[in-house]
């Protein structure tokens, strides 16, 4: 049977951690070790929303991984602009390449093209509901950071209501014990009721506070999100809570030399750069765990043995 990444509702914790196992198997080896695991595989690529560390590291880890990654950045390259269905594009680009990503901004696209083939699909984030691969390469960050996630404090910080990144990653620290969560939001943009009222999520306790201040006293780490514009239907209510968190190096005077800071980016606003040079920033090896984790997915997905 064939292997898709599509939600982290799929996943089991025996799943994370053979992902977060294989992804330290992989950093572990030099690059001329992993340069030819997928030699002569050819990888569908098929972004249909901007992207810049997701498309860039699933291709770059096809490559370094001796395949060749095909597909587009933007659907108006594609026939897609001619009126070609999901499904269709899906078919076409399944007899061409051994597995597919996609970034789509539906809700439930990935699943889509995933019932669609024949071959392994990854959902690279599809609208407002699931990023799993950036949650794997979030739990493998964290896990670097603090050697477990058992025990965590967490606080989830800026746009909970759109935030696909944060949805999947609730969804799967809900699988391990005795984790933190603290929810940091404007009113308008809580963590929704179809998130936290489902499967081990519902089990969860959450502290909900609407300023950062206290949560960078008590959380080991505060992941901050961008409020995201692209998906506010009413642009006047995104200009209300568009700067509503704005951390710099000042608000972190003081904090625990363990907090870590982390951001899925792209940032606008919410860390100023002055943050990057302190011992909390942990962002950019987020970058870098991507890549990683993202060659962990495919050899899984593909059944590689590294
Ligand atoms: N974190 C993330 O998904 O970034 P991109 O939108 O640049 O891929």
């Amino acid at each position: 049977m064939k292997r898709d990444l599509i939600s982290v509702h799929d996943l089991t914790r025996a799943d994370l951690e053979r992902y977060l196992t294989l992804a330290a198997h992989l950093d572990a080896l030099s690059q001329a070790e992993k340069a030819k695991l997928l030699t002569g595989r050819v990888l569908g690529v098929l972004f249909y929303e901007p992207s810049t560390r997701t498309r860039l590291s699933f291709e770059a880890a096809i490559c370094r991984l001796g395949g060749n990654p095909i597909g587009f950045a933007e659907a108006t390259n594609a026939s897609v602009a001619k009126g070609e269905s999901l499904r269709d594009t899906a078919r076409t680009v399944e007899r061409y390449a051994d597995a597919i990503v996609i970034r789509h901004p539906r809700e439930g696209a990935a699943r889509v093209v995933a019932e669609a083939t024949r071959v392994p699909v990854i959902n690279a984030g599809d609208g407002t509901n699931q990023h799993p691969s950036q949650t794997l390469l979030d739990l493998y960050t964290l896990q670097k950071f603090f050697g477990q996630l058992d025990g965590l404090k967490i606080a989830l910080v800026g746009d909970l209501k759109y935030s696909r990144t944060v949805h999947s990653l609730v969804q799967a620290l809900a699988l391990y014990a005795g984790v933190d969560f603290t929810l940091v939001s404007p009113q308008t943009l809580r963590l929704p009721g179809h998130v936290r009222e489902i499967g081990p999520v519902s089990r969860c306790a959450f502290r909900e506070l609407e300023t950062l201040q206290d949560a960078l006293q008590t959380a080991d780490v505060v992941y901050m999100t961008r409020v995201q514009k692209e998906r506010f239907p009413d642009l006047l209510e995104y200009e209300k809570v568009k700067d509503a968190y704005c951390l710099n190096r000042a608000a972190l005077e003081g904090a625990r030399p363990q907090l870590k800071i982390m951001h899925p980016l792209p940032r606008v606003t919410e860390i100023n750069a002055d943050v990057d040079a302190t011992p909390h920033a942990g962002y950019f090896e987020q970058v870098y765990n991507g890549l990683v984790m993202r060659q962990a997915i495919l050899l899984d997905l593909l059944q590689v043995t590294p």
